[in-house]
């Protein structure tokens, strides 16, 4: 019986020498381990054993069947790696067919000026705040000083949902929540992009709805020297370092002095052009030296603190910035307009300023 066994390997050695290929292997496995393999076929053998010696050759069976099995399984192994080799030589790559071009999104130019700006003030020291969408009259208007019946309200008609929840008009209403919040403690440095609603007729130049960019400092001894700094360094970060910056007084409630803000028309560098309508100079946003009745309202003592404020509509900015004439653009969702921003995220921009 030995002897069968021995040649039985040895027959085997032979065969997988000449295999080649995975069908030629499944054939010896076949040819051994199947239901009339070789391998199988000595088990009917048995029958004619006594207990002892069907043990012994159980055994025999067994190493058998294992060693016939780890021979085809490693012989499979390495023919699956040449095959696989065999098929990778086979495909090489055409690199000079045409590839499908992939639709790459870019960031939208409002979230580009809004990125641009937090970079800005990150990076002095400021925290971007946020506030709800739906706010309260008393913080949108009341405590912004403007109580009911106030002129000004009309200026920003806004969309009431009951007596006191609207879509908040501005995002002043986040400064009345950051000092709420911050209980005399000082310095706040926030600023605040978000969303605005106003109840505007949608045209080349109004939005229902629009973004602003609040900007909030309280602190001992606040003057409008910082003011004026930083918002020229808001300047020069958006529209290079050659802008200048003028204030115009004007009138807010909730900031005494008020100013209009403009900047020297980056078009035509202040000689006058269609896009600063020949003066020479761009209006770009609201700012003042916050109302002592506001410092007041959120309890800090106006004999102590003093503080800045800014607001700027981002939809302008980014008119005046990319040359955009129509705003509802922004919101149209037209891909061949908003691919037109790619270019500016690729870098090109940022490395020439
Ligand atoms: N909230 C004002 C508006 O929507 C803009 C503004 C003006 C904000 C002056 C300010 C500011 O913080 O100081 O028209």
């Amino acid at each position: 019986m030995n002897e069968k066994v021995e040649t039985i390997k040895k027959e085997l050695e032979n065969s997988l020498k000449k295999v080649n290929d995975m069908k030629s292997l499944n054939d010896v496995r076949v040819e051994y381990l199947g239901k009339k393999g070789k391998v199988t076929e000595l088990s009917t053998h048995m029958k004619d054993l006594d207990n002892n010696q069907k043990k012994e050759f159980g055994k025999i069976l067994n190493n058998l069947r294992k060693s016939v099995e780890n021979s085809l399984e490693s012989l499979k192994v390495k023919i699956e790696e040449e095959e696989l080799n065999k098929r990778l030589e086979a495909e090489s790559i055409d690199v000079t067919l045409p590839g499908n071009k992939l639709h790459v999104g870019s960031i939208h130019p409002l979230n580009k000026i809004i990125k641009e700006v937090e970079d800005l003030f990150i990076s002095m020291g400021y925290d971007v705040a946020e506030g709800p969408e739906i706010e309260t009259d008393l913080y949108n208007f009341e405590l912004l000083n403007l109580p009911a019946g106030h002129p000004a309200r009309d200026a920003q008609d806004s969309f009431y949902i009951n007596d006191e929840l609207l879509l908040r008009s501005q995002t002043s209403p986040v400064q009345i929540r950051t000092m709420l919040a911050n209980k005399e403690k000082t310095p706040i440095r926030i600023i605040c992009p978000g969303k605005v609603y106003r109840k505007d007729n949608d045209d080349a130049t109004h939005s229902h709805e629009f973004h602003q960019i609040e900007g909030l400092v309280v602190d001992k001894d606040i003057s409008m020297n910082h003011l004026k700094g930083t918002l020229e360094a808001m300047a020069h970060h958006l529209f290079g370092e050659d802008v200048q910056i003028r204030f115009r007084p004007s009138y807010f409630p909730f900031t005494e002095p008020s100013f209009e803000v403009d900047l020297t028309c980056f078009k035509c560098e202040g000689k006058g052009c269609s896009m600063c309508k020949g003066t020479g100079w761009i209006e770009v946003l609201g700012a003042g030296m916050v109302h002592p009745q506001v410092l007041k309202n959120c309890g800090y003592d106006p004999e102590k603190y003093t503080g800045f404020a800014f607001g700027v509509g981002v939809e302008r900015i980014a008119m005046l910035k990319y040359e955009i004439s129509d705003i509802r653009d922004f919101y149209t969702n037209n891909t061949k307009f908003l691919e037109q921003f790619n270019k500016f995220e690729s870098g090109e921009e940022n490395e020439s300023k």
